[in-house]
C-alpha cells in the first residue's frame, strides 16, 4: 500500500467566519470591540486577571451555539485521500467537532484552562462553566489555556516540522500577520504546492496559488483541484 500524501493545512479566524465566529481584524471584529493588550496579553492578565477571565468566559460560551461549516468538513473528508495535519490559530474546537483526527492549536484552545503553577496541567472546561481568578480545580487557581501576546508559542516547533514534512500544504483564512504563526509557509519545502484560500487575502510569495473565496467555497474548490493534481 503506497502511503498517502501528507496534506498540511494552516487554519486562521476565517475558516470559523460562516460558522458565526468573529474575525479578529475584519471590520467589526473582535479587536475592534476589545483592547487586544487589555484581554488577550500577559500584561493585561497580571493587571486585570478578572477582565481576562470574563472575557475568554463569554468566548466559551459562544461554543455552544456554534457548529463546524462546509470548509471544516471538507478538511475532514480530505483525510480519506491524504494524510492530514491542521496546524490552527483558532481556540474553538470546530475542526475536532468535524471530525479532522489531527488538530495543532498554536494559540491554545477555549475548551482548556491550566493551573498557574504548572503550565503542564490543563483541565477540560465545559462551555457554560466560567472560571475567576478565585476558582480552584484541583486546589489549582487557573488561566485560560490561551497563548497571550508577549507569550512563547510552544506549539511552533512541532508546526514547523510539520510543515517542512508536507507535500501539500493550504492556508485557509488568515491575515498572516501575527507571527511566529505566519511564518510557516517558510518551512515549506520548495516545489512543494501551496493554496491561500481567503476573500481578502494578504500578500503571499511568488508560486503561491491563491484562491480568493471565503472558506467553504474555496476549500470546495481546492478539493476539485487536490482531485486534478494527486
Ligand atoms: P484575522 O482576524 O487577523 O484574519 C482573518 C482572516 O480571515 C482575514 O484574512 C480575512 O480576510 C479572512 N476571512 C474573513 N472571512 C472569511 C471567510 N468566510 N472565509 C475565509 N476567510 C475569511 O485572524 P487570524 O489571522 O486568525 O491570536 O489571527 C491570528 C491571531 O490573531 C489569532 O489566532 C489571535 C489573534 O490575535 C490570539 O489571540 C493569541
Amino acid at each position: 500500500m503506497t502511503s498517502k500524501p501528507k496534506l498540511v493545512v494552516s487554519t486562521g479566524a476565517g475558516i470559523s467566519a460562516e460558522s458565526g465566529i468573529k474575525t479578529f481584524r475584519d471590520a467589526d471584529g473582535l479587536w475592534e470591540n476589545y483592547p487586544v493588550m487589555d484581554v488577550a496579553s500577559a500584561d493585561g492578565f497580571r493587571r486585570n486577571p478578572a477582565l481576562i477571565h470574563s472575557f475568554y468566559n463569554q468566548r466559551r460560551r459562544q461554543l455552544a451555539d456554534v457548529r463546524p461549516n462546509r470548509a471544516h468538513e471538507i478538511l475532514r473528508e480530505l483525510e480519506e485521500r491524504f494524510d492530514v495535519y491542521v496546524i490552527t490559530q483558532n481556540v474553538d474546537d470546530l475542526h475536532e467537532r468535524a471530525g479532522s483526527s489531527k488538530v495543532l492549536h498554536l494559540h491554545g484552545e477555549l475548551a482548556k484552562v491550566r493551573a498557574l503553577d504548572d503550565p503542564d496541567l490543563t483541565f477540560k472546561i465545559e462551555p457554560g462553566v466560567e472560571t475567576t481568578p478565585e476558582t480552584r480545580i484541583d486546589g489549582h487557581a487557573v488561566r485560560p489555556h490561551i497563548v497571550f501576546f508577549q507569550e512563547a508559542v510552544p506549539m511552533f516547533e512541532p508546526a514547523t516540522e510539520l510543515a517542512a514534512q508536507a507535500d501539500v500544504f493550504v492556508i485557509v483564512g488568515t491575515s498572516l500577520v501575527v507571527y511566529p504563526a505566519a511564518g510557516l509557509l517558510h518551512y515549506v519545502r520548495r516545489g512543494v504546492p501551496v493554496y491561500y484560500i481567503d476573500p481578502n487575502p494578504s500578500p503571499v510569495p511568488e508560486g503561491v496559488t491563491v484562491i480568493r473565496a471565503k472558506a467553504t467555497e474555496g476549500m470546495a474548490e481546492l478539493a476539485r483541484l487536490l482531485a486534478e493534481r494527486f
